[in-house]
């Protein structure tokens, strides 16, 4: 049989991934109980994934706070009840045989919004609906939704703990690793942006004082989850607007979070303003997973419109990434790891037993 970089083993840390595609961090909008407790639907959605061969299933973007939602029905991780839910659901994953993880997240000028679908609303929810006052790093509206307040010193401490303890809950959960959500336009990526963070104070200004926020974020998350465990963040690599947040921003921010502590970097792109126009194609992010990798020496994966194995196999074996996110492949074709070594020509040892006989023959 032959053998693929997609399939080649990784260890960060003290956890090793039997692969190199993994699950994407995905939302699912599904606690209609507005309690932030997966539920089924997670158990079922993520261990489908486990079960289709990822090395890495990422569960959604979990709220460190109940302000920090982007909308009620996103799950959290910031009290015990949630924590237990989401053990189940480990426990599912690792039976299968792939990493946990799970992205910390708080959504900043783009919470308490309207969830994804049966609604006819955008934008923010109001609070006679349900909706709650947003937080950012200044009071500048995302476009369409209400003005944010600007976060005060005190504000941006409890973020900070809000992170560490989220953190904690999820590797007490038994999750192998937490994901720092820094993209997208969320709250973290809103204090890096010039666009989105218009502060005189410390975490304002200067690229660096831009990052101060984040970096905090990183040092106070490794402190909760101890030397152990991977640390990912995901970065936005660029806003995709002139005098925005960029590659070489994304490069050299990384290379500080690296020496404070983050293992990993998963790179995606957008979501901070809007008007802008982005190269959509084939693999269109994979460019600016390459540059953060070259130019901050640290692993990076790649996400965005990859679909196909020859694909995947590609973006790895040329180094451009260390690994490979898949998100709405997946939801398509939750087995496409298992596909993947087929047309790969690769013999996996981890196929579900209950799924032997359709293994292909030849495998
Ligand atoms: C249903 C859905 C939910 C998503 N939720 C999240 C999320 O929770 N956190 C995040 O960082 N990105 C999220 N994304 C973005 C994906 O992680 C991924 O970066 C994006 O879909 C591009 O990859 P793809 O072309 O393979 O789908 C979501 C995407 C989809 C389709």
């Amino acid at each position: 049989m032959a053998t693929a970089a997609l399939f080649e083993p990784l260890t960060l840390r003290g956890v090793t991934f039997r692969n190199r595609v993994w699950a994407a961090p995905m939302c699912q909008y599904s606690i209609l109980a507005k309690d932030g407790v997966p539920r089924d639907w997670h158990l079922m959605h993520l261990g489908q994934l486990a079960a289709g061969g990822a090395g890495l299933v990422v569960a959604e973007a979990s709220a460190v706070s109940p302000e920090g939602r982007i909308t009620d029905a996103d799950t959290g991780i910031w009290n015990d009840e949630q924590a237990s839910a989401w053990a189940r659901i480990v426990d599912f994953i690792h039976s299968q045989g792939a990493v946990a993880g799970i992205q910390l997240a708080h959504a900043g000028r783009k919470a308490s919004t309207w969830p994804a679908w049966g609604h006819d609303e955008h934008g923010t929810v109001p609070a006679g609906a349900g909706g709650w006052q947003t937080v950012s790093a200044s009071a500048v509206s995302f476009p369409g939704y209400d003005p944010p307040v600007a976060l005060d010193a005190a504000g941006i401490r409890d973020v900070v703990d809000d992170f560490a303890a989220a953190a904690a809950r999820a590797i007490g959960a038994g999750f192998d690793l937490v994901e720092i959500h820094a993209a997208h336009g969320y709250l973290l990526h809103q204090f890096l942006s010039p666009l989105s963070n218009r502060r005189t104070d410390e975490y304002g200004g200067s690229l660096e004082n831009r990052a101060r926020l984040l970096l905090a974020v990183v040092r106070a998350v490794r402190d909760a989850i101890g030397p152990d465990h991977p640390l990912f963040v995901r970065f936005s690599a660029t806003d995709y607007a002139p005098g925005g947040w960029n590659e070489d921003d994304t490069a050299t921010v990384a290379g500080w979070a690296a020496a404070a502590g983050a293992d990993f970097f998963d790179i995606s792109s957008g979501g901070n303003v809007t008007g802008v126009s982005i190269p959509l194609g084939p693999g269109y992010q994979v460019p600016l997973a390459r540059h953060v990798k070259t130019e901050a020496d640290v692993p990076v994966s790649a996400v965005g419109l990859i679909t196909t194995p020859a694909q995947a196999e590609q973006i790895v074996a040329s180094g451009q990434a260390d690994a490979i996110m898949l998100g709405r492949e997946l939801l398509r074709d939750p087995h496409f790891p298992l596909r993947a070594a087929h047309e790969l020509g690769v013999s996996l040892d981890y196929w579900p037993p209950q799924y032997l006989r359709a293994r292909w023959p030849e495998d």
